[in-house]
């Protein structure tokens, strides 16, 4: 387990940046897996940036992301779907038949799910893994007591998730209560990981998922047995 401490969300992003340049310049056809949120809102920004500046090409690249809110179609502007729009694919040239999102609609969720999966194994697996944690430990939408073998599947969100994502939403009540997400083996068998987090609200889980046991009240502690994983972070713990 490698730690980097940057000393803003700017210079997490700036670094988070660089290491996706990397991978990409060493395999133009990488298979990346992305997160929503706050956290990576600068990153994303930062490769808009180097797309425009003719660093970066995202043409070959396929795009995985972590996951959807269940319920939501792809319009909705609280969707993964819109916020990835929104805030990246509108502005660079990834192919839409390279991006690949979780549909929050799917009446059949099961097939949904072991859809992805499959995607995924047939690219050969992820290269790169970008992750932000939650302030309870999640990755994805992998709540605690989650098992560490699971595949992307439909969730029941925890609470505290739902409390710290409801401002879109306006009420507690009006934030879904479900989602589909990657599984913790599934993010797992990504060959590079890197984890993206950034104010001292996220310092003690951080702390706890990289320096406590390994357990299921923590998904994210889980990374600790990952061969290369790097945790990008503006706090010392
Ligand atoms: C989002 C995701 C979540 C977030 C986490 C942190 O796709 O998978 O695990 O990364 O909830 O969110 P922020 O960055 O908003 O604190």
């Amino acid at each position: 387990m490698k730690i980097i401490n940057a000393k803003s969300c700017q210079e997490i992003s700036d670094i988070a940046t660089s290491i996706i340049l990397k991978q990409i310049k060493k395999k133009k056809n990488s298979v990346l897996c992305l997160p929503t949120g706050k956290t990576p809102l600068l990153m994303y920004k930062k490769l808009v940036q180097l797309f425009h500046d003719g660093k970066i090409s995202f043409e070959k690249v396929l795009c995985f992301n972590l996951d959807e809110y269940y319920g939501l179609n792809k319009e909705n502007k609280n969707s993964y779907h819109y916020y990835m729009r929104k805030n990246f694919f509108n502005f660079v040239d990834a192919e839409d038949e390279n991006i690949f999102i979780l549909d929050g609609m799917a009446k059949n969720f099961k097939k949904e799910c072991d859809d992805f999966e499959k995607k995924i194994k047939k690219t050969n697996g992820i290269d790169l893994m970008i992750l932000g944690i939650g302030e309870n430990g999640h990755i994805g939408f992998n709540e605690p007591e989650g098992s560490f073998l699971s595949r992307t599947r439909l969730v029941n969100l925890d609470i505290s998730t739902r409390r710290a994502n409801s401002k879109p939403f306006k009420s507690l009540r009006n934030t879904p209560k479900r989602a589909l997400t990657i599984g913790l083996k599934t993010i797992m068998e990504a060959k590079q990981i890197i984890l993206l987090a950034s104010g001292n609200k996220k310092k003690n889980i951080v702390k706890k998922a990289f320096k406590d046991k390994i357990n299921k009240k923590i998904p994210a502690s889980i990374l600790q047995t990952h061969k290369n994983v790097t945790a990008i972070i503006d706090f010392k713990i």
